[in-house]
């Protein structure tokens, strides 16, 4: 990638228009917007709101089926590195997402989202581990190609190790993306007494600032534990500074997500450029420098 930055799955990500503004821009890939087998209208509006620590949204998985991101892949030229998210409504959905994907043979990378919580009366799989080492189990049976997943944030030194233990044992995981948004969170108008968001009661997860030092942790400890996979940082990026203490956690990559959907995909050119001039101010020539290399004071 000619940068670490690119967009998180779910904003500019749901149509071809999206897709390709993202192609263009400065980012060094691009994600498609999760898929289910069927296309989804997703949740009543409004299911997304900013506020200026960041966002709330329970979208519900608006998406145009999987057929239409596959159809993508297909006719993409490949210039930067084509990353499809998957998230079934059902394991089956998933298995059989993979099965065709498979049989397409394109370039693009698999990221099975393990971790929406914007579905009314469906837990977010990853929390549960049980669940989550067998739906690893089949994929890995119809999948044997190269493959991440999306976490939720964890939020126990011991759910990080348990959780790390059973991703190793799969080989052919080769990325893990921390984090999606924080789920279930609420946000209120002080002025209106209401929620921002219309479902599920006004619960839906977050974005920007209020999960930077959440992600931030979730980076650093997945790649501390898991030093032969690739973690991809996600969460509270909005210049230069997040994008680096991201990568100084470990992260091989970064995604953009609240402040891509309120900046546009400038956004990406800004913030490679700040990264830049952090670097050079602090003496580095490229990532490897100070990828992983966070400091502890008791060291
Ligand atoms: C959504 O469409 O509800 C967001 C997807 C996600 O957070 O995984």
């Amino acid at each position: 990638m000619a940068s670490p930055l690119y967009n998180a799955s779910g904003v500019m990500c749901r149509t071809r228009e999206e897709l390709d503004a993202v192609a263009g821009s400065a980012a060094g890939a691009l994600i498609t917007k999760s898929c289910t087998l069927l296309p989804r209208e997703g949740n009543p509006e409004p299911r997304y709101r900013a506020t200026p620590l960041g966002s709330i949204n329970s979208m519900g998985l608006p998406n145009e089926g999987y057929q239409y991101y596959f159809d993508y892949a297909r006719q993409f030229d490949y210039r930067k590195p084509l990353f499809v998210s998957i998230s079934g409504m059902s394991l089956d959905d998933n298995l059989q997402m993979l099965t065709a994907l498979r049989a397409l043979n394109l370039p693009c990378l698999p990221e099975v989202n393990l971790s929406c919580p914007n579905l009314p009366g469906k837990p977010q799989l990853a929390y549960d581990f049980a669940a989550t080492a067998e739906a690893l189990e089949q994929i890995s049976q119809v999948y044997p190609h190269p493959f991440g997943v999306k976490l939720p944030p964890y939020f126990d030194p011991v759910h990080f190790a348990q959780m790390a233990a059973l991703l190793n044992r799969f080989d052919g995981l080769r990325f893990v993306t921390c984090i999606n948004s924080v789920g279930n969170g609420l946000l209120v108008d002080l002025e209106s007494e209401s929620t921002l968001i219309r479902p599920k009661g006004g619960l839906g997860g977050l974005g920007g600032d209020y999960v930077l030092p959440t992600a931030l942790a979730n980076v650093r400890e997945f790649s501390r534990l898991m030093p032969e996979k690739h973690v991809i940082g996600c969460g509270g990026i909005k210049s230069g500074a997040e994008a680096f203490m991201h990568l100084l956690c470990g992260a091989t990559a970064v995604q953009i997500g609240t402040c891509l959907h309120e900046e546009g995909v400038a956004a990406f050119a800004r913030i490679e450029s700040e990264l830049i001039e952090l670097m050079q101010r602090k003496g580095y020539q490229c990532l490897a420098d100070f990828r992983g290399k966070l400091k502890t004071l008791d060291c």
